[in-house]
């Protein structure tokens, strides 16, 4: 409905929301009434200009540091949310991590790497929001993959993280219901800048859709799974134009 605010007066929290997809999260959360806090780990600059941004939409807004990897820094940075905002209504698990490189050739440091941003992190983060979006009766929307459904040779620890991540998306919803509802989107080719690139073509053209996806598209997902009745919960929605068809 043109103009409705339906997440008005809804606190919510997007992990890595300083830039590229998890800005655009943020921003359409709070184009839908939302109260938004961000995290970053390195983006200072970005994370200013994003909160900028959001309180020009008419919303509170701010961010705080956070590495996932750092059980204490997610457990500050979630109390920190939590008390600035007065509760939590919804946790969208959006900060993660991609690599490149030949399956044989992946180091123990590399593949613990990716799931400690991957997996462990998103478990981390709604652990530590778990007792305050049980009072709100809230939500969580993890941030998976495309790349977690379909295996891509040289992302196998990614793709891996990423499948571990939407399991644990339905271990989550079902352990926290009826109080919490917890859904898992996943991405497929995302381009969120205006540069044109050759391997950004080759994925247009493989897509049923005839492009690649944008922030927008997976925010549309988001504030769907965020608006949505609570019934449904455990549901993996791919935004991929059909490429993993
Ligand atoms: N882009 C795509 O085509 C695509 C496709 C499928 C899935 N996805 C998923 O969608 C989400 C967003 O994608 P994106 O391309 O926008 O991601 P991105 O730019 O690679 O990363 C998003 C943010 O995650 C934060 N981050 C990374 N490691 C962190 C850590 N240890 N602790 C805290 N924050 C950390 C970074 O924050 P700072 O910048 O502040 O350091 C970064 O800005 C990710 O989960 C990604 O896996 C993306």
């Amino acid at each position: 409905m043109e103009g409705a605010k339906p997440l008005a007066g809804k606190r919510a929290l997007v992990t890595g929301g300083a830039r590229r997809i998890g800005r655009a999260l943020a921003l359409a959360l709070a184009k839908a009434g939302a109260n938004v806090a961000i995290t970053y780990r390195g983006s200072t600059e970005e994370a200013e200009q994003t909160v900028s941004d959001l309180r020009e939409l008419g919303v509170e807004a701010f961010a705080i540091a956070c590495d996932v990897r750092e059980e204490a820094s997610v457990v500050s940075a979630v109390a920190q949310v939590v008390e600035r905002l007065g509760g939590l209504d919804l946790l969208v698990n959006n900060a993660g991590a991609f690599e490149t490189a030949a399956l044989e050739e992946i180091s123990v440091e590399q593949w613990d790497a990716m799931f400690e941003t991957n997996t462990r992190g998103p478990f981390l983060v709604a652990r530590s929001a778990h007792a305050a979006l049980k009072a709100a009766q809230g939500r969580i929307v993890n941030i998976g993959s495309l790349g977690g459904i379909h295996p891509w040779a040289t992302h196998a620890h990614y793709c891996t993280s990423k499948a571990a991540l939407h399991m644990l998306s339905h271990t989550m919803a079902k352990a926290w219901a009826p109080q919490i509802s917890v859904n898992c989107v996943a991405p497929g080719m995302i381009v969120t800048s205006e540069k044109v690139d050759a391997a950004y073509e080759h994925f247009a053209a493989k897509t049923p859709m005839q492009r690649n996806g944008k922030p927008e598209d997976v925010a549309a997902a988001v504030l769907f799974f965020a608006t949505c009745p609570s019934f449904i919960t455990g549901q993996l929605l791919a935004v991929d134009g059909g490429l993993g068809l």
